[in-house]
């Protein structure tokens, strides 16, 4: 088995002082940074939007993983491409259309992403899933980091695997929420390859050796 994909979330990084933060992403086994933009609309928070991404693009040249948590996310994909976004993750519950963005993502120049939240079942994705680059599995509701792990996902996370090797398709599992060094290698076990964590990271007394951790689950 691969080693996962690491993708801290900056949501939980100290906003006063980022540059600190992701100097240590940067100097860190984390190839991914997971960058979470709330509306207050399609989910209960509101996060942050272009500038800081912006900001933060100057920060870092590691990867970047945006998960839009907004309503109408066609709208902003070109500005979001331009702030700085590689991959581009956009909630199945917020797209009336979700081929045609999908399409859209690539066409500008991004991975894209679908995020489903804990009560969309993955079946929903078949007619999909050789499009997506990346689905977005919520082990919690969206819209706050340090939420408690929703336990069904090991379950959903293994038929999200097996749809795409019934398909053929390439596209990766991400897990986002409540991810633990506790629950991490029995979401591996069950098909992950990417590991989003907020809290566990950035609340940790080592948070280089906390990625590497993650990193090594399976040894
Ligand atoms: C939740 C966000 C997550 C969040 C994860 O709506 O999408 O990316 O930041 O944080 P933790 O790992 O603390 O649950
Ligand atoms: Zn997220």
């Amino acid at each position: 088995m691969n080693k996962p994909i690491i993708a801290p979330s900056v949501l939980s990084a100290n906003f006063a002082n980022l540059q600190a933060d992701f100097e240590m992403l940067n100097n860190s086994e984390a190839e991914y940074i997971h960058i979470d933009v709330m509306d207050g609309v399609f989910v209960p928070n509101i996060s942050f939007g272009f500038p800081l991404i912006q900001a933060m693009r100057k920060l870092s040249s590691k990867f970047f993983d945006v998960h839009l948590m907004i309503v109408e996310p066609d709208k902003y994909i070109e500005t979001f491409k331009e702030a700085g976004a590689e991959n581009l993750t956009i909630h199945y519950e917020a797209s009336t259309h979700l081929h045609r963005t999908i399409q859209r993502i690539h066409l500008a120049g991004m991975k894209a992403g679908v995020a489903i939240n804990p009560h969309t079942a993955v079946n929903l994705l078949e007619d999909t899933i050789a499009d997506i680059d990346l689905v977005c599995l919520m082990s919690v509701n969206p819209g706050f980091g340090g939420q408690k792990f929703i336990e069904n996902t090991y379950d959903k996370t293994s038929r999200l695997k097996d749809l795409i090797l019934k398909k053929n398709a390439k596209t990766l599992i991400e897990i986002d929420g409540g991810v633990s060094l506790q629950n991490a290698k029995k979401l591996l076990d069950s098909g992950a390859d990417i590991l989003v964590a907020g809290n566990t990271v950035f609340n940790s007394e080592d948070p280089l050796q906390t990625i590497h951790q993650l990193k090594n689950m399976l040894k």
